[in-house]
């Protein structure tokens, strides 16, 4: 990938269509690198450790993500990346530790309720339903967005046949967005992995979400779709203003695309970040010298 694909995005910070929050600990706007302003802290993870049985994923990590930002998380096979993920989402509970998001601590929630609060996520290894087709797929992700119900649907067709349309509304949006119009009305399982992986993306895209946590969206693609995902990464951040927390092994992307790093190794926080402070940690050097990544 070329420095082109760099963003060259303006100084304002981008509308989220959300009330302003303060800062948990009334730090001030950071400016990005690259000039582009970005907002303050909304996901702030304090010293989280979990273990599974005796294996420990995670020990005493801490770090935040900033309102707008492309936050990459990286590290050798096994780093903990992945369950640092489930953990933002609340599909594991960390032993020990304290998150913050938007300021207000969040303890044992389910991750319906974490995706009700804007937060969606695509999977390491994609997790879509391969007998539906794209558009199906598509619209599981509006699940969060959906009121009503099946009484609601009885007495009140015509309520309910708006919001369906709205529902289709914004999918089509995604379809365009993500250029996947051609294989709208394809089974997933007959497509290409790397479009899989798109229309994982786009899936997540549905539920609106204000922080998008994506897990390898790059992994076993070629370089041609690895710049197609991070123009749209980078489109979405740019374009809605998504916040992003990106997993990925690929060094030139995360050069590229991300605003800031945090380098896990063995379930431990060994370097955080901008791109270029991370790339000369010597102790990130030593734990990717000492792998095969
Ligand atoms: N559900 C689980 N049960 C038991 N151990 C787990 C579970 N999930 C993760 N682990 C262990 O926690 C550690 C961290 O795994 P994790 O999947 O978070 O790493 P990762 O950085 O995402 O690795 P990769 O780059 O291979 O995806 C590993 O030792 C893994 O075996
Ligand atoms: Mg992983």
């Amino acid at each position: 990938m070329n420095t082109t694909m760099k963003r060259h995005l303006s100084s304002e910070i981008l509308p989220s269509g959300l009330p302003p929050v303060a800062s948990p600990d009334d730090e001030a706007p950071a400016v990005a690198a690259n000039g582009r302003r970005i907002g303050e802290v909304i996901l702030d993870l304090q010293n989280i450790s979990l273990s599974f049985g005796g294996v420990k994923a995670l020990t005493d990590i801490s770090f935040d993500v900033r309102e707008h930002e492309i936050r990459a998380i990286i590290g050798p096979n096994g780093a903990g990346k992945s369950s640092m993920i489930n953990v933002i989402n609340g599909v594991y509970h960390p032993q020990k530790g304290r998150i913050l998001y938007r300021g207000q601590p969040r303890a044992g929630m389910h991750p319906s309720a974490i995706a009700r609060q804007g937060i969606a996520r695509t999977f390491q290894n994609i997790a879509l339903f391969k007998g539906m087709t794209v558009l199906d797929n598509i619209m599981t992700g509006r699940n969060t967005k959906m009121r009503s119900g099946l009484l609601s649907n009885a007495m009140w067709w015509g309520a309910a046949r708006n919001e369906e349309i709205e529902h289709r509304r914004k999918v089509e949006q995604v379809i365009d967005f993500l250029e996947i119009q051609h294989i709208r009305k394809t089974p997933v399982g007959r497509l290409p992995y790397g479009l899989q992986k798109r229309v994982e993306l786009a899936r997540a895209l549905a539920a609106e979400p204000h922080m998008l946590l994506l897990d390898e969206p790059m992994a076993g693609m070629n370089v041609e779709e690895k710049q197609d995902m991070c123009r749209f990464i980078l489109d979405v951040n740019d374009q809605f203003g998504t916040t992003i927390v990106l997993i990925e092994h690929d060094m030139g992307v995360v050069m590229d695309i991300s605003d800031r790093v945090v380098v896990l190794d063995y379930g431990k926080k060994i370097g955080d970040g901008t791109p270029e402070e991370v790339m000369g940690n010597e102790d990130v050097i030593k734990a990717y010298l000492g792998t095969s990544h």
